[in-house]
């Protein structure tokens, strides 16, 4: 949950740091990001899956999806505290580099890696590559065969287990693009290949069924699909020493919901793999959950500049749009907003940004303390997958972000300025 912020006194705090006082410094929108919640939520995953060291006496890896949000600040923190990486191109692997995340601690998904990208992870000898298509493996192995190397491979498969979320961020069913199919044999297929080529070594095998899961039966599918695999290799004379099962753990966008913890999921898991271990040697276990790391730490502020009413509705408009923070317009998500002020009067009303998109609307119909001109709100749960899908839509500058954590406030992310929005742009000399 959040845990780190709390309302005292009629005010908004974030790890202690009155909201409406960060906006009024920083400028808005802001997004602000709490490093106590980030050591919080990682805590909980080393706590949670100890017992997969103790019981096995194999390793553990939390490899961060840099996708839910790659600033460097938030990179480099989780580094620090010993979380590994997974990278999904070039640039996240470049900033994994970047916030020293140790090799063996940095693996590398996505179903069209380039051979550039091929070449950068096998340079930085990362723990593993997660191949997704017999014709990457191939390019894989020619491309070390050229360097003179070995690269280490894992194989992503696709189990066809139903995640039970929204159809845009499940990952792991027949229809979906990602992996290696396990039912019709190209899986298996491909790791026999993969056996008989010389640049290439075999360390694991991986999966990812999908993003927000809220309900902890499609890990434990997952995992029997994993391993039920890695039992039918070793029959096959392939011996496995890593298991990632992805990452996918949602978080309480619903204020009123529970959903499954960190403990719950590593139970689920670890108890499942142990089904096994008479069937196999147990292998090291690897995760790469993003949204769980980083979602609850994120708040995105905004100053309300005008207030409209409708027959329909009140329409509150805020200085954040949905180039800022994508989710509710592209996936409908459900993010939890407040008035950062306490007021004696609530009212109902709906929550917009200022684009030309009928769909840049943060939420409807939502009970806040009575909005007025100036006033702050803060949307919740914005630090995964809102920076790092923000854009640059209506020529608006991406925000700033800062940092709140024990040793004070750090802006880590400047806002672009009009200058930035045209720096890539080249007009040709005829219309000079
Ligand atoms: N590993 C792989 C291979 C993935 O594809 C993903 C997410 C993750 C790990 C991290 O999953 P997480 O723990 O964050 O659920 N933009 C969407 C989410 C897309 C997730 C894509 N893959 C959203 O805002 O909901």
């Amino acid at each position: 949950g959040n845990d780190t912020v709390e309302i005292k006194d009629g005010r908004f705090f974030i790890d202690g740091y009155d909201a409406v006082e960060l906006a009024e410094k920083f400028g808005t929108p802001l997004y602000v990001m709490s490093e106590e919640q980030i050591k919080i939520n990682y805590n909980k995953y080393i706590e949670a899956f100890k017992r997969w060291e103790e019981e096995t006496g194999k390793e553990f890896v939390v490899a961060y999806a840099y996708k839910a949000n790659a600033n460097l600040a938030i990179t480099r923190l989780l580094s620090k505290l010993g979380c590994g990486a997974d990278v999904v191109s070039g640039g996240e692997l470049y900033i994994a580099k970047l916030s020293n995340v140790p090799s063996r601690k940095i693996v590398f998904n996505g179903n069209c890696k380039t051979k550039e990208e091929i070449i950068m992870g096998i340079e930085t000898k990362i723990r593993s590559f997660n191949v997704d298509s017999i014709s990457e493996l191939i390019l894989i192995n020619e491309t070390a065969k050229e360097l003179g190397e070995t690269a280490n491979i894992a194989f992503r498969i696709n189990p066809n287990v139903n995640p039970k979320t929204h159809p845009k961020i499940s990952t792991g069913l027949k229809k979906n693009k990602f992996g290696l199919d396990v039912e019709s044999g190209v899986a298996l297929k491909a790791i026999k290949m993969a056996t008989e080529m010389e640049h290439v070594n075999v360390v694991g095998v991986h999966c990812h069924i999908g993003s927000q899961l809220t309900d902890i039966s499609p890990f434990i599918e997952e995992a029997r699909k994993v391993m039920d695999f890695v039992v039918e290799l070793k029959k096959e004379g392939i011996e496995i020493e890593d298991v990632n099962l992805g990452g996918g753990l949602g978080i309480p966008y619903e204020k009123d919901k529970q959903i499954p913890t960190q403990k719950d999921l590593a139970d689920a898991i670890i108890n499942t793999l142990l089904e096994y271990k008479d069937k196999v040697e147990m292998p090291n276990l690897i995760l790469e959950p993003g949204r769980s790391l980083v979602a609850t730490a994120g708040y995105l502020l905004g100053r309300v500049h005008h207030i409209k009413e409708t027959p329909i509705t009140k329409w509150v408009m805020i200085d954040a749009g949905m180039n800022d923070m994508m989710r509710p317009a592209m996936y409908e998500a459900y993010h939890h907003i407040i008035n950062c002020k306490v007021k004696d009067e609530k009212e109902k009303v709906s929550i917009a940004g200022g684009l030309c998109e009928s769909s840049d609307v943060f939420g409807r119909d939502r009970e806040l303390d009575k909005p007025e001109v100036g006033d702050i709100l803060a949307i919740f749960d914005v630090g995964a997958y809102g920076i790092s899908m923000a854009n640059n839509y209506n020529a608006r500058g991406r925000p700033r972000m800062i940092l709140t954590s024990k040793k004070g406030v750090f802006l880590i992310r400047e806002r672009e300025t009009y200058a930035d929005l045209i720096a890539k742009d080249i007009v040709p000399p005829h219309l000079l």
